[in-house]
């Protein structure tokens, strides 16, 4: 059994990258489920097809290329918004699950546990993961955080619509029928909206350091 740290959240609260952290400090695997969601709404734009058609959707989650989960379009509105519907079609989430699953039963380079971000991971995708996060913050600082991140990326967007886009996808991610965005009942709630990357990690880390090393110490205990 592979150590699972689940980070969900809502939208560009910081999960991402706590995630990394998270997992470079463990030397842990990564993923950042939601770049799957994206890579699919990218390939169903980039076909000509509607993102919230279920035979386009699927023929989109089949067809990601892994290799472009770098690339800067897939942080676009437009591929914002549509992964937020292919995220809604359940054939979708089916035809994502075994990849997701598969990653976290056996992390890639040996590691001895992998950390996955995205909304349903400590509710569908690992619901007996080893350490549960759930991360918000107020909408108005992830709008900033989201303009500054997408200035590093050479793109510039207004905070007032950042902070819309935000609020509406928000919205459909938790009123979805399938997997919506929500907290786990065992999942430790993070806020980051008063804390820096620095302070939210070390924050993170103590809610689930305990649970880890147990884990690795059981799993050494064979
Ligand atoms: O980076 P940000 O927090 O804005 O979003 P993301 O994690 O890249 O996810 C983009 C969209 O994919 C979300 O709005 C969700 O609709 C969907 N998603 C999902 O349904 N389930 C996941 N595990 C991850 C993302």
């Amino acid at each position: 059994m592979s150590i699972v740290i689940a980070v969900d959240g809502t939208a560009a609260s910081g999960k991402g990258t706590l995630a990394k952290r998270l997992a470079r400090h463990f030397n842990f695997a990564h993923m950042d489920s939601g770049a799957l969601y994206r890579l699919t709404a990218l390939a169903v734009l980039e076909l000509n097809g509607d993102p919230s058609n279920e035979t386009d959707a699927v023929i989109g989650a089949r067809t990601i290329d892994l290799s472009r989960a770098g690339d800067p379009k897939i942080r676009s509105d437009i591929v914002g918004r549509a992964s937020s519907q292919v995220a809604a079609i359940p054939a979708v989430r089916q035809a994502l699950l075994a990849f997701q699953k598969s990653f976290l039963a056996d992390p890639p380079g040996q590691s001895a546990g992998a950390v996955m971000d995205g909304r349903d991971i400590g509710t569908v995708i690992a619901p007996n993961a080893t350490a549960k996060l759930f991360i918000d913050a107020k909408p108005e600082v992830r709008a900033r955080r989201r303009r500054l991140e997408l200035e590093s990326l050479g793109i510039e967007r207004q905070e007032a619509d950042l902070l819309a886009e935000i609020t509406v996808r928000d919205q459909a991610d938790r009123s979805r029928a399938i997997s919506p965005l929500k907290q786990a009942p065992d999942a430790s709630l993070l806020d980051t909206s008063t804390l820096g990357i620095d302070a939210a990690f070390v924050a993170a880390l103590a809610l689930v350091e305990p649970k880890v090393l147990r884990a690795l110490k059981a799993r050494q205990r064979g």
